[in-house]
């Protein structure tokens, strides 16, 4: 990340958003984020003038068919291969990833082995676990001691030349600390086998550069990343060659990516995606309307680290200072994002979150399909964690009245220990 040189202030960003002019803090941002009034715009811009089929050759279709292909670029810009792979648009990550496991089943032998991050989101691992049946081994890469997403060391000792897959998180939606995706797949490749990193909790935070770090296959939501209800699935050319074609047998394997695509793509969330590209170059302070292009990209995303910078300090320094406050995860780490997750000794984490939903925060608790890290970590499954997470439009004031919000409950007694339990 380098310094930006455009700094918009905090009023600047939040006036492009008009959800967030409401009371409500809303610091629940890893399960979805808001969007510029540009990309709401762009869809109903696009469903009374373009709402055409793709591909059919009168004028209104071409500029559909423009508006989808658009969309495909940013996502390859966004992603950073544009040169070397191709964006796959699909409805989820989770859909994606389930496609793309289905697609290499085949491949697999019995004895083989894909290892998994045991701190990922569900995602990116069940789909992969589910090959056991056909005779694949599923090596699980945990946590490290002190609440880590996972060592290399660790990672080295997994890793043979029967694996094919290392199903990575770039940053575990419960744990907010970002690791070294270019490492994990110099170690995946050293054996030989394919990196697929679920990349859905750091795209809202950080430029992504897949041909830089070296990733086979890189998937991020694009409704976390201020827009439309879609994903991205990026592969590189030589890694999507091996991945059997889920669609109709007619469509040529060469059709890339929408012999990917089955039934195609969602065209109004193209055209709101596309819209995302203007937030990002609004975010790089530029003033033109040529189009996004990757320098754009890295310095929107610059901005938002900036902007996230005091986010995530407040929210580290205030919840560590609350007595009976526990962090989840490894306190001290390179690089982390602005999504930390706790728990308030003495009180279940639901109620600590319906205390900050009475105070109009938009929070959340429970385990947020990191079911297996939270079940490593022994926390109660039903209960899981309490998570708050902030971007770049969040504001430091929003933090500290989510942070009075716990301090708060945490001073209360717990209404466990009055019923003679122990919590
Ligand atoms: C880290 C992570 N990976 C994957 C997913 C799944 O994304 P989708 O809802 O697009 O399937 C989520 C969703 O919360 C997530 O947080």
């Amino acid at each position: 990340m380098s310094t930006p040189s455009f700094a918009p202030s905090c009023g600047e960003v939040r006036a492009r958003f008009p959800a967030l002019s409401g009371e409500w803090a809303l610091l629940e941002n890893a399960g979805g984020s808001q969007v510029p009034a540009g990309v709401s715009d762009a869809i109903r811009e696009y469903m009374r003038t373009t709402y055409v089929q793709l591909g059919a050759g009168y004028e209104i279709s071409r500029r559909a068919d423009a508006v989808v292909a658009a969309a495909h670029d940013l996502a390859n810009l966004v992603m950073g291969g544009a040169d070397t792979g191709v964006a796959i648009i699909g409805p989820s990550s989770s859909q994606l990833v389930a496609m793309l496991a289905q697609g290499l089943a085949p491949r697999f032998e019995p004895g083989d082995n894909i290892v998994i991050a045991e701190a990922g989101h569900e995602a990116n691992m069940g789909p992969w676990a589910r090959l056991a049946k056909q005779g694949v081994e599923i090596r699980w890469w945990p946590p490290t001691a002190d609440g880590g997403t996972g060592s290399l060391e660790a990672l080295d000792g997994l890793l043979d030349e029967r694996t094919r897959v290392v199903a990575a998180v770039h940053v575990s939606n419960l744990l907010g600390e970002v690791v070294d995706v270019a490492e994990v797949a110099r170690h995946a490749h050293a054996v030989g086998a394919r990196v697929v990193v679920d990349g859905v909790a750091y795209a809202p935070h950080r430029a992504i550069d897949v041909a830089a770090w070296g990733i086979d296959w890189y998937v991020f939501s694009t409704y976390k990343v201020y827009g439309p209800h879609m994903a991205v699935l990026w592969g590189t050319h030589d890694a999507i060659a091996e991945v059997e074609r889920p669609s109709h047998f007619f469509v040529p394997d060469d059709d890339i990516p929408y012999a990917f695509e089955l039934g195609g793509v969602s065209h109004e969330g193209c055209a709101a995606w596309n819209a995302v590209g203007d937030h990002l170059r609004f975010l790089a302070g530029r003033t033109d309307s040529s189009p996004v292009d990757r320098e754009t990209v890295v310095a929107g995303f610059d901005t938002m680290a900036a902007l996230e910078a005091p986010l995530v300090a407040r929210l580290l320094t205030g919840l560590s200072e609350i007595p009976g406050v526990t962090l989840v995860g490894a306190a001290e780490v390179a690089a982390r994002v602005p999504t930390v997750s706790f728990t308030v000794c003495g009180h279940t984490s639901e109620a600590v979150a319906a205390a900050a939903h009475a105070e109009r925060i938009a929070i959340r608790h429970g385990h947020m399909y990191a079911h297996r890290l939270c079940t490593r970590l022994g926390l109660p499954i039903d209960d899981g964690v309490v998570r708050v997470s902030a971007v770049h439009y969040n504001t430091v004031a929003e933090i500290d009245r989510l942070l009075e919000v716990v301090t708060q409950i945490a001073s209360e007694p717990s209404p466990h220990r009055s019923r003679g339990l122990h919590a």
